[in-house]
């Protein structure tokens, strides 16, 4: 075989999947063969879950059941709690999350050594994981605040019972769509950097949180995740809808770069952003004059504005919004806080990571790439006097 150099494995295909397929060049996004948008409009996030993990949208059955199923293990062990009050209060809240299941792995030590070899534990590892990174990142918001930590309602569905944790009151309706929706977009991307690593950490036959706990590392940064946060700071700087023109002018004829623009498989609009677009408009049109009305406005003129600017200065680049640029929106009006948004990327993108690493583990192959070395050659170790 010879090497061939894919930088970033741009195009390349490492292993079968039923879970998700992105289709780059017409922008379209299926989950288990149903399109994004027929999903958005007409299923829950639970629902979203069973498709992934078991190929199937469920029946009204198996859905009261997995819903019992996750709500039965939302409570997080004491144990995870107590290293919670132990970090730093300024820490990023994606490093806290990253760290709370890792701890969440060691409190659940039997299960996750098992996991590689027994399949009944991995499934527990993973409904765990699912059920409790809500309860980690709402407990982490409260504590950071200096308010108590709510308990978990069995009641309330994935969305609401984390707007219930997070706020410490049931949500209304439109907070609870508005991130309903913008989990189950979120849930699942084909092997995106952080679902890739989730995979890798698994193909070692290692466990269920050190897979997650990777993955949660790699979705943190700016390029992947991060972006979304990002897009807040941006329409905050901002500020103005009448601003928005002047600074992607500004911004792009300086070769910085917009957030939430661009896509590595995207070369058209990111059918979730299409969706989120219209979801935005949809939350907006409830409420007269408000924070979230002016940054839906700055967010569109800025997508709009930096349409024109590509077209007219670099037609070659194909750059459209990607599925964090209105997101901001929906995330504001379900009263999320800037820095809590990659971690909310997390909570719905959990269904996906531990769909992907229960069929890694069911066929597995380690992972291994090779890297072209272009170091020196044929040198020889001096003693350590004369180097
Ligand atoms: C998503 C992203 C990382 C994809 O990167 P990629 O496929 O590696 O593409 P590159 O970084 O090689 O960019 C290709 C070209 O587009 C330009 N470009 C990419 N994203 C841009 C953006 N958001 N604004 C302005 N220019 C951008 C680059 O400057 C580069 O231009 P060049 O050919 O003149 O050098 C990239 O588009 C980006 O940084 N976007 C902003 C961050 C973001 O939204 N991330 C979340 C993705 S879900």
């Amino acid at each position: 075989m010879t090497d061939m150099l894919i930088k970033g494995l741009d195009g390349v295909v490492v292993a079968q999947s039923s879970k998700s397929k992105v289709y780059g060049e017409v922008g379209k996004l299926i989950y288990g063969g149903y399109a994004i948008e027929d999903l958005a409009e007409n299923v829950t996030f639970e629902e979203v879950i069973h498709l992934l993990w078991y190929g199937e949208l469920p029946n009204q059955a198996q859905l009261a059941a997995l819903k019992a199923e996750l709500a039965d293990l939302r409570a997080v062990p004491d144990g995870v709690l107590a290293v919670l009050r132990d970090l730093p209060l300024d820490a990023h809240p994606m490093s806290v999350l990253r760290t709370l299941v890792s701890a969440l792995g060691c409190l659940d030590n039997a299960d996750a050594e098992a996991a590689a070899r027994d399949e009944a534990a991995r499934w527990r590892c993973a409904k765990r994981l699912v059920a409790r990174i809500p309860t980690l990142i709402a407990a982490h918001e409260r504590h950071r605040r200096g308010q108590p930590m709510v308990a978990p309602r069995a009641d309330l569905a994935h969305a609401a019972n984390f707007l219930h944790m997070l706020h410490g009151t049931a949500p209304g309706p439109r907070a609870e769509r508005a991130l309903d929706a913008y989990l189950v977009l979120l849930a699942d991307h084909g092997f995106n950097a952080s679902t890739f690593s989730a995979r890798v950490t698994v193909s070692t036959e290692s466990d269920p949180y050190s897979a997650i706990t990777t993955a949660i590392g790699t979705l943190k940064g700016p390029l992947h995740g991060g972006a979304n946060e990002r897009v807040m700071a941006m329409l905050e700087q901002i500020g103005d809808p009448a601003r928005a023109k002047a600074f992607v002018d500004e911004t792009l004829s300086g070769k910085g770069r917009i957030p939430g623009i661009g896509h590595r498989v995207y070369k058209t609009l990111d059918p979730r952003a299409g969706v989120l677009r219209r979801l935005s408009e949809e939350l907006v049109a409830e409420v007269g004059d408000s924070p979230e009305r002016r940054y839906h406005e700055i967010a569109t003129n800025v997508a709009d504005a930096a349409a024109t600017w590509f077209e007219a200065n670099r037609p070659d680049l194909r750059l459209h919004p990607n599925v964090d640029f209105y997101s901001a929106i929906a995330l504001r009006v379900a009263g999320v806080p800037t820095d809590q948004f990659t971690p909310m990327f997390a909570m719905s993108r959990v269904a996906g990571y531990t769909a992907h690493i229960l069929e890694q583990y069911a066929d597995n192959r380690l992972i291994r790439p090779r890297g072209e070395y272009v170091g020196p050659l044929d040198r020889v170790v001096a003693p350590i006097e004369e180097r």
